[in-house]
């Protein structure tokens, strides 16, 4: 009789397990019918797929790091020899197809960030750019003059379009965008030449992961493209037009 009318042993383990089950399906349904591009997981992107290298004891030692190959003699011979048509050859092509797409003409007043000996100055007035300069550490006259990318020599509003592969090479990622804001007219044009699938050299300050980070630091600019390309170890170039 005491056995009838007490409720079977197993059944209340067995409901918890139940409804266990049920409420871990139900979060990992929540889970995955979750927005890809909500802020928060945007912002874990910006921060985890752009890392800046560590070791540098000082902005002082940063630059002299940077010049240690800028400055190089024999480097400079071959940049300048044996380097200078290949270069310039590539980066038309490029040019050639911004032009194209409309985003470069003529009439553009142009700078190329980072630019070294100026092959890629060089190439844009081949292309018929010819109001175009270069900007770098190191000069070389009268196509590159002499300048840090993170404060650029420039007053505002001074370019149509800005050229750079040295993203990668950026202390401060945010002034290096910041400046490039800055010195385009609205409207202006910029395109990035970055590595996301390769890893750049040992002068590289910054390793960039996606273009996300970029989409952040572009805060006044909105983005035309990306596309991946083979330029000198870069694999990805990005568009952007500063906003008016
Ligand atoms: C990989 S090289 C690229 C040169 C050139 N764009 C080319 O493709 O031939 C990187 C260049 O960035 C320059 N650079 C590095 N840090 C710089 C800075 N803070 N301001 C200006 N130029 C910088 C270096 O001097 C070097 O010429």
């Amino acid at each position: 009789m005491k056995e009838a009318i007490n409720p079977p042993k197993s059944s209340t383990p067995k409901a918890f397990l139940l409804s266990l089950i049920l409420l871990s399906l139900f979060y990992l349904i929540f889970l995955s019918l979750q927005p890809k591009n909500s802020n928060s997981r945007n912002r874990n992107i910006t921060i985890n797929d752009l890392r800046i290298r560590p070791g540098y004891t000082s902005y002082d030692a940063y630059i002299n790091h940077q010049l240690h190959k800028t400055t190089d003699p024999k480097l400079r011979k071959i940049w300048t020899s044996r380097d200078w048509d290949r270069k310039i050859r590539v980066f038309a092509q490029f040019f050639s197809q911004l032009k194209q797409e409309k985003l470069l003409s003529n009439s553009s007043k142009a700078l190329c960030v980072g630019a070294r000996m100026g092959q890629e100055v060089e190439a844009l007035k081949r292309v018929g750019v010819n109001d175009s300069i270069g900007l770098d550490l190191v000069p070389y006259p009268p196509i590159v003059i002499k300048g840090d990318f993170h404060h650029q020599p420039f007053d505002d509003k001074t370019f149509d379009f800005e050229f750079s592969n040295v993203f990668d090479h950026a202390l401060y990622p945010d002034k290096f965008v910041g400046e490039i804001e800055r010195t385009l007219k609205p409207s202006g044009i910029c395109v990035l030449h970055v590595a996301v699938f390769r890893r750049p050299d040992k002068y590289s300050a910054n390793d960039l992961y996606s273009i996300e980070p970029l989409k952040k630091l572009f805060n006044g600019s909105d983005l035309i493209r990306s596309r991946k390309v083979d330029g000198f170890g870069l694999d990805t170039e990005v568009v952007f037009r500063k906003r008016k």
